[in-house]
């Protein structure tokens, strides 16, 4: 197995796409509604934050794009295939197989080293032990834990561990990375160089990452799109790298709302009297 960009699919067609998706629970006989009527579309290649404050229904949206969860109504769409109709067995060969997870606890087998960690999702897709391991290394060399292999994540440092587990969701090439607050449990700066290595690795591998956050400023650094959903339902949907301010007040000539991202040389202002 290689890692490769897959041929990119037709232009405007979405990756994801949620259709009029709602989800509720039922415990003690009290019905709660964690996703109202979303529908939304994933672009192929971007980096998406989701972000709302606690109990908004973050984790819901992306457990249902993921397959861990299956939506109340409504339709989930990846890749062009519908999740609705799979038995439990499909879905876990599309959680497996499309979708990589990052989580903020990281998740890793405690008694397995960062090698036998990254190495695991490989064996379950009956990948063989000297290919297996071959790949592993390749991939922890790309997160820059060539030499931690062998260290169990006891060993390891939080940083150190989520860079274990971003190799293990890596490890069957998915097209999509979900990550549920992946820094949660980092201070600022290793949270920053996680995000920073998440987004830098999938656009490398021309993957797909839908990322929630707490951190609106993770989200304005890192993402190109953030939607923020309230009470189940998308709240705004913004390209954070937009200034608020350019979309109030209108450059000139040009009609309020357009504004389209700036290059990053555009963010600095040009020193007065330079050429
Ligand atoms: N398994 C569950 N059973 C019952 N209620 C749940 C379950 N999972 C989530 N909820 C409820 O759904 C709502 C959204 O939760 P969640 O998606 O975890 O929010 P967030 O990730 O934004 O904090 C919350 O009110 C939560 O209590
Ligand atoms: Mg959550």
């Amino acid at each position: 197995m290689e890692l490769s960009v897959d041929d990119p699919p037709a232009p405007g067609q979405a990756i994801v796409e949620l259709i009029d998706v709602s989800k509720s629970y039922v415990l003690d006989l009290v019905r709660v509604t964690a996703l109202t009527n979303v529908s939304l579309k994933i672009e192929p290649r971007s980096v998406t934050a989701i972000v709302g404050r606690s109990g908004s229904g973050k984790s819901t949206m992306l457990n249902i794009l993921g397959g861990l969860d299956r939506p109340s109504s409504g339709e989930v769409v990846v890749d062009g295939r519908a999740l609705r109709k799979r038995s439990s067995d499909e879905l876990a060969a599309y959680r497996r197989e499309t979708i990589g997870f990052i989580f903020q606890a990281f998740n890793l087998i405690p008694h397995f080293s960062a090698l036998e960690n990254v190495a695991l999702p490989l064996a379950l897709a009956g990948v063989g032990p000297w290919k297996r391991k071959q790949r592993a290394r390749e991939l922890l060399a790309r997160v820059g834990l060539e030499s931690r292999g062998s260290h169990r994540p006891a060993q390891l440092s939080g940083g150190e561990r989520q860079r274990v587990a971003i190799a293990r969701a890596l490890a069957n090439d998915p097209k999509v990375l979900l990550a549920d607050e992946p820094t949660g449990n980092l201070d600022s700066r290793t949270a920053d160089e996680i995000l920073e290595l998440i987004v830098k690795t999938s656009r490398d591998l021309g993957r797909t990452v839908v990322l929630v956050t707490h951190d609106r400023d993770h989200a304005r650094r890192h993402a190109t799109r953030m939607i923020e959903l309230s009470d189940g339902k998308i709240a705004s949907d913004v390209d954070p790298r937009v200034p608020a301010a350019a979309l109030a007040v209108s450059p000139v000539g040009a009609p309020i709302g357009t504004a389209v991202a700036p290059p990053p040389a555009a963010e600095a202002p040009p020193k007065a009297g330079a050429p």
